[in-house]
């Protein structure tokens, strides 16, 4: 047998979390071809509101989201975590109609999803100067001051920083501060507290699309690590605390059960109704969003929010 030098992060965070009371797995792992495809799903589905509600943000308000995306040097349009680009091309047809000087490097971890919205734009957007850059957030934000010769805004939408605990989401923007001169723009979604029944169903649509997305991490543990986790025998139970603002997504055993994962040498022992956290989505108000700036070196220069309130997106500077 081989023997390995050094684990991969989703093997150590499998091992870790598994072996751990309670027992946890990290939510970015769900995303393999698989998981990309479920959350694509996910977005195309009525219940999850964040997605309609931040197009309709870029859709109708992109003319005043871009007024301060300008000077005459012209910018680089950063975005972390571009995905199917679908909400980005609002802002980029806007720029490219009122011939913005402009290049858009998005970031993905998946060298696919950057193939097939680099194709897409080509073909939509023809005018558009695109360059992906294939990488970790964490990779690529350690490269971001490469791209200082000219302002530089940063993109991140999907309220995708809600999948970070506080403490953890302010590391993030710090590490995106760090990174800022003082004409950058930090541009970001986050998704607004609201009605506690809105968020669950969310997260808990009847189709169960949600559900196989969050099962997502056993399937994959299963495929890649030679598991034989029996899916059906774990729940999807999403829970909401409106004091806290975070939303958190469990499976849960309902059985005493062994599982074996060959692969990594490790067995895992579930008693009756006991959980795996597997997800938090953090949902925010204006102090939560400002707080966390502040703790960041970041302070708030303008907020458009949609037409029921359910999600905004809000542009930071570097506090001077
Ligand atoms: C992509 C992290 C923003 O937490 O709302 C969707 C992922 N999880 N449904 C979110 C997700 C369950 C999503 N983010």
């Amino acid at each position: 047998m081989n023997k390995k030098t050094k684990n991969t992060e989703f093997e150590n965070n499998v091992i870790q979390g598994l072996t751990n009371n309670p027992k946890y797995l990290s939510s970015k792992f769900i995303y393999d071809s698989q998981g990309d495809k479920l959350f694509q799903e996910i977005m195309a589905m009525p219940s999850y509101y964040l997605t309609s509600c931040e197009f309709e943000i870029l859709k109708n308000q992109s003319q005043e989201i871009t007024k301060t995306f300008n000077n005459k040097e012209g910018f680089d349009l950063i975005e972390l975590g571009a995905g199917d680009g679908k909400k980005t091309k609002l802002l980029l047809k806007h720029l490219v109609d009122k011939q913005s000087n402009f290049k858009y490097f998005p970031v993905d971890i998946s060298q696919n999803i950057l193939d097939s919205l680099e194709k897409s734009l080509h073909d939509e957007i023809p005018e558009v100067d695109v360059e992906t850059l294939q990488g970790t957030y964490f990779d690529i934000l350690n490269e971001l001051s490469t791209y200082n010769k000219r302002q530089k805004v940063i993109l991140v939408l999907g309220s995708n920083i809600g999948n970070l605990m506080h403490d953890k989401a302010v590391n993030f923007l710090e590490k995106i501060q760090e990174n800022m001169s003082d004409q950058d723009l930090l541009f970001m979604g986050f998704d607004q507290k609201k009605d506690p029944e809105i968020i669950l169903k969310a997260y808990n649509d009847p189709e169960g699309i949600t559900e196989a997305f969050n099962k997502n991490l056993l399937s994959r543990i299963n495929r890649e690590f030679d598991a034989d986790f029996d899916l059906d025998s774990f729940k999807h139970w999403e829970t909401y605390n409106p004091e806290t603002g975070t939303a958190k997504s469990f499976l849960v055993s309902q059985k005493s059960q062994k599982v074996n994962i060959k692969a990594l040498d490790l067995q895992v022992n579930f008693n009756a109704w006991e959980s795996i956290h597997t997800e938090i989505s953090q949902k925010y108000d204006d102090e939560t969003v400002e707080w966390l700036a502040g703790q960041a070196n970041l302070e708030i220069d303008n907020i458009f929010e949609n037409e029921n309130g359910f999600y905004k997106n809000y542009i930071f500077k570097t506090k001077p």
